[in-house]
């Protein structure tokens, strides 16, 4: 696997999919390969990146234009390019990256009449032409995914913690739409990987942790041999 220095893997797919514990898998078995691995999540990762989350995510911006949102996602993605993902492939370091470009071709698209051409227009100045060498979609229909984002609240701690948890981690504004939203988003990735064969892959997430990161595996060393 030493042919993922300097390469760029993005990880992406609806919420609840596993992207975020397979991101983790991999890493560690790259780390345990001797690789250097630079593992970022978008929108986030850089001080400004984490404030525009911040933001983007608050419950409260119920008024924020899906223009406004697209553009803001755009614009912590242009400082962690900047930042920290160009420097580390630069380095050498096998990048992975939560979420990307694709997640904004997926849950943006259509929103105030977004097409797929304005959104790439807009990528390609935020990310100054460096796309991702693969982006890996972790799919599964959207009964399994969305059990697993359950607010924090409702899980089973004592009352006096689950008070204070419903305060932080209430679900946030984007997993706060409607089923069918999410089946849109949802078949946005599977469309995406379908017009771009040569770059993306689909895993089905449906799968333990492990079998996951297993086909993950499989998945890279056939790409990148
Ligand atoms: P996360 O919780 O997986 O980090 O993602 C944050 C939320 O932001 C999630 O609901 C998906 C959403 N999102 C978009 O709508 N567009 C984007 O471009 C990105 C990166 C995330």
């Amino acid at each position: 696997m030493k042919n993922l220095a300097g390469k760029f893997i993005v990880f992406d797919g609806p919420e609840g999919c596993g992207k975020t514990t397979q991101t983790h898998l991999l890493k560690h078995r790259l780390e345990q390969g001797g690789m250097k691995v630079e593992l970022f999540r978008d929108p986030g990762s850089t001080r400004i990146g984490e404030r525009i989350r911040h933001i983007l995510l608050n419950p409260e911006h119920q008024e924020m234009s899906m223009r406004c949102e697209m553009l803001l996602y755009m614009a912590a993605r242009a400082q962690m390019m900047r930042e920290l993902i160009i420097p580390a492939i630069k380095d050498g370091a096998a990048v992975i990256c939560d979420r990307f470009v694709s997640s904004t071709l997926a849950y943006q698209l259509g929103g105030d009449g977004l097409i797929g051409e304005e959104i790439g227009s807009v990528a390609e100045i935020a990310i100054g032409g460096r796309w991702p060498d693969l982006t890996i979609v972790l799919d599964m229909p959207l009964e399994r995914s969305s059990k697993r984002v359950m607010p924090k609240f409702m899980l089973p701690f004592p009352d006096d913690v689950k008070t204070e948890l419903a305060r932080e981690m209430t679900k946030d504004r984007i997993e706060q739409r409607p089923e069918s939203y999410h089946e849109q988003v949802r078949r946005n990735y599977l469309q995406q990987a379908k017009e771009k064969p040569d770059s993306y892959r689909v895993v089905n997430g449906e799968h333990s942790a492990e079998e996951v990161a297993q086909e993950v595996w499989t998945v890279l060393e056939k790409h990148f041999s």
